[in-house]
């Protein structure tokens, strides 16, 4: 019998050219990045031209790229670090775990979450998201594209909103990626998360877009690597991988 892999929202293999790409790091460029010897700086600078093409690929400064373990990992980040107690956070009822899960965990420390369900045809409405914002809203988070569904969600329609009363704004955009085009600048956001593994990269990687300005707490300390915003020495074949 042929089996077909027909579960790519679970997870895609990777390219032959993703593997090429990757070799490299782990055999004769194998140094840490921030190591200041020649090993290190090889490896710093795939590390470099990988945030580059992250860059392009978001529609953002270099600088406004952090790399991470994946879309969990983003998610998580968002929400701890940009979410206080008393604060309110508008989400929906459709939003991966990662989101959700933390959601909850939040509502433990004095963060109330209004979860908007979306409409019968799988599409949040704008304007429900607009109707949930309180004084005290610091935070939207709406996925890209559903990992069930695969429903567009109205992200620019929204950033809208979230520009208008002045409320941070993070998409996750794990399903979306590779798949619809993309410009962070158009989305209106201040956070995207995305994961290699949903595009034929590698897994335990990913990157957010962190918009310059944006106040946004690492969820990993202890390093002063991705301008102290993610602790961790770099995992370059897998940054490789996902550029
Ligand atoms: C919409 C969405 N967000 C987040 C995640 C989590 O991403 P990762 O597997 O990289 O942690 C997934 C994975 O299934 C997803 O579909």
């Amino acid at each position: 019998m042929r089996r077909v892999y027909m579960d790519a929202n679970a997870t895609t293999p990777l390219l032959p050219e993703v593997v090429e790409a990757m070799r490299p790091c782990w055999t004769e460029h194998f140094g840490n990045a921030s190591s200041i010897h020649l090993h290190g700086q090889q490896a710093h600078a795939a590390v470099d031209r990988a945030r580059e093409t992250m860059a392009g690929f978001f529609n953002c400064h270099a600088a406004e790229v952090v790399f991470n373990s994946g879309g969990t990992e983003g998610d998580n980040t968002a929400i701890f670090g940009l979410l206080h107690p008393g604060d309110h956070f508008i989400t929906t009822s459709i939003e991966h775990s990662a989101i959700l899960e933390a959601a909850k965990r939040l509502a433990r420390d004095g963060v109330e979450t209004t979860f908007v369900a979306p409409l019968s045809n799988g599409l949040i409405d704008p304007m429900d998201i607009r109707r949930a914002i309180r004084p005290e809203t610091r935070l939207i988070s709406v996925m890209l594209a559903n990992n069930e569904t695969g429903v567009l969600q109205p992200v620019e329609m929204i950033g809208k909103v979230a520009s208008e009363t002045g409320i941070f704004f993070h998409i996750d955009a794990v399903q979306g990626a590779g798949k619809v085009e993309f410009d962070v600048r158009r989305f209106g956001c201040h956070l995207l998360s995305i994961s290699a593994h949903k595009m034929n990269g590698p897994k335990g990687i990913g990157a957010m877009f962190v918009r310059r300005g944006t106040p946004l707490e690492p969820l990993m300390v202890g390093g002063s690597h991705e301008r102290r915003q993610r602790a961790g020495t770099e995992n370059v074949p897998g940054i490789v991988g996902l550029a």
